[in-house]
């Protein structure tokens, strides 16, 4: 016997032709299907979703040979995807800043970020979408990569231990400075994050959380992979953009939970004097989410633990995550 569902976001009833009926919760199937489906994991890859295994990309993608593309992550929570829209804005802006045309639509894109979720029955996780220059020659030339390649991995992240978000993190400073705007700008999420690396590198050799990265002048500019914030007399600061930082989905949800908490808020230039003199510090990434940071180079800032405003913050921010944003189911 068949019994075939229409698999809506609502329950789906059935009927088993023998005079009963069955319903389903349809969130439970997607999830049981991709569950089944999941011993093999599904990539987006060019329109399709194909096998792990599968999903190959040319070695003369000049995303691989120069770095040349660039990428998101996005976080998922209980079925819904957090902050997709602005996630995929800065995604195709990033793409314009390089002169690449990704060659479908952003709504199009949103829907195959949700496809490649539900392809693999995930409720909560991280998606890594990454568009390639595409096939190219050895030379330099981006002309000559005429199809761009998208590429869809939804799976599973774990950044810091639990005991990093009660305790807090250790912050270096890194000698590697944040590339200038003149070179790069640090608001194009590209393929090329070895800037990054070898500042993450200088941060792991000090057994250190995260590394802090100064821009050219010296001002803080954002650590390896999150942006930076500090509290001081109840007050909240972050670098603005043109010190170097890119500009941070999670910085923007900090700075709407603030305004909503009454908490003043500005983007000063900020030096290490301000870190070590701040009475808190915390860093905001989709990765990491917001964790607080306790010491910079070795010297404890505020009373050395995760501060009052802080965990505010923290407890706002998960409280969004849990409540908001695009339903994959
Ligand atoms: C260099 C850098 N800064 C900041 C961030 C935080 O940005 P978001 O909150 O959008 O993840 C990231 C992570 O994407 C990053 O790679």
């Amino acid at each position: 016997m068949v019994v075939q569902f229409h698999l809506g976001t609502e329950k789906s009833r059935g009927n088993c032709g023998g005079g009963c009926e069955i319903s389903i919760d349809s969130q439970k199937i997607h999830r049981l299907i991709g569950r089944a489906q999941n011993y093999s994991m599904k990539v987006y890859l060019d329109g399709k979703l194909v096998e792990k295994d599968d999903a190959k990309v040319s070695v003369f993608d000049h995303g691989l040979l120069y770095g040349d593309g660039v990428f998101e992550g996005i976080r998922f929570y209980a079925g819904r995807v957090f902050r997709l829209d602005e996630h995929i804005r800065r995604l195709y802006d990033s793409a314009r800043a390089v002169a690449l045309t990704i060659p479908i639509e952003p709504d199009a894109m949103e829907l195959a970020v949700l496809e490649t979720i539900r392809a693999n029955g995930l409720q909560d996780g991280y998606v890594r979408l990454v568009i390639t220059r595409g096939v190219g020659d050895l030379g330099l030339n981006p002309r000559l990569c005429p199809t761009p390649s998208i590429i869809i991995i939804a799976s599973k992240i774990n950044l810091y231990p639990e005991e990093k978000y009660e305790k807090g993190l250790a912050v270096v400073t890194c000698a590697t400075r944040r590339i200038p705007h003149g070179a790069l700008s640090p608001m194009v999420k590209s393929l090329n994050y070895l800037n990054n690396i070898l500042a993450k590198l200088e941060a792991l050799n000090a057994s250190a959380g995260e590394g802090l990265m100064l821009n050219e002048q010296g001002f803080v500019a954002e650590c390896t992979g999150d942006n930076i914030f500090l509290v001081r007399d109840g007050a909240l600061t972050t670098p603005p953009i043109s010190s170097g930082a890119l500009a941070g989905v999670t910085r923007a949800v900090v700075m709407e939970i603030a305004a909503e908490l009454g908490i003043p808020f500005s983007e000063p230039y900020i030096t290490r004097y301000d870190v070590f003199t701040a009475d808190e510090c915390f860093l905001t990434g989709t990765a990491a989410e917001v964790i607080p940071v306790v010491t910079l180079d070795g010297r404890p800032i505020g009373e050395g633990v995760p501060g009052p405003v802080t965990q505010r913050i923290r407890e706002s921010f998960h409280k969004l995550t849990e409540s908001t944003g695009t339903r994959i189911y």
